[in-house]
């Protein structure tokens, strides 16, 4: 008699126990269709001339390191030109992406391209990060430069050195991101240069892991 009322018992909480995760599943079920019906039907409005101003004063006060993107074009010769939207994405496998503006001159060599290079730069290399970011197709008579292994254009005096096999080119606006696999690295040990406010500069002596040499 016991055991009967026991086992009544027993299946009675079983079932309640059923109808509440029922009820639960039910209730993620319509929160994630009512949330991803929002996030679809979100109309983004075109930024206002004083917004686009704020992003672009964000932006310059967003601190950042400083790269020198290199590849060859068609004909093999070197092009290349100063990036800081360069960012590590993923350690296995090891990719990187950057971002080109539509209108640069090196575009198309770097879409057709089978890789790029990316060089972190130090902070004696300020004169190299100019020339790069400047109009002067000949910007590479500034820099000692040699082909490696791989068929592209590496700039030696960098802190790092990325040389990378082009995975993915994703539209992104007036911009284009590159992603690549990280072919071959090296590093030198040096200080690196960083980019704020439209100027670049070496980390102060006052931050607390500077060694000063
Ligand atoms: C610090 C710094 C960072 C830059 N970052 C980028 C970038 O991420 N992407 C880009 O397309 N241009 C960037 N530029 C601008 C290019 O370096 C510049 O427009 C260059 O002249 C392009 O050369 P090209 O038209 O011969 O390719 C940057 C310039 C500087 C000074």
């Amino acid at each position: 008699m016991n055991h009967r009322k026991q086992g009544r018992d027993h299946a009675g909480k079983l079932g309640q126990e059923l109808v509440q995760l029922a009820k639960m599943t039910a209730e993620r079920f319509w929160a994630h269709r009512y949330i991803n019906y929002h996030i679809k039907n979100w109309r983004v409005d075109k930024m206002s001339n004083d917004n686009v101003s704020i992003f672009k004063e964000i932006m310059g006060s967003y601190p950042t390191g400083v790269t020198i993107l290199t590849t060859t074009d068609a004909e093999e010769k070197p092009c290349g030109l100063t990036v800081n939207s360069f960012a590590s994405v993923s350690l296995d496998p090891n990719l990187v992406l950057w971002c080109i503006d539509r209108r640069s001159a090196s575009l198309e060599a770097f879409e057709q391209s089978q890789g790029f290079v990316v060089h972190i730069l130090a902070a004696d290399q300020e004169e190299l990060c100019w020339a790069f970011a400047g109009k002067d197709p000949d910007r590479f008579s500034k820099a000692d430069w040699s082909l490696s292994k791989n068929n592209l254009p590496v700039i030696s005096g960098s802190l790092g050195v990325l040389e990378c096999k082009t995975v993915q080119q994703i539209d992104a606006g007036d911009h284009i991101i590159f992603l690549g696999e990280i072919i071959d690295i090296d590093k030198q040990d040096k200080e690196p240069m960083l980019y704020f406010r439209r100027d670049v500069g070496k980390i102060p002596t006052s931050w607390p892991a500077v060694v000063v040499h």
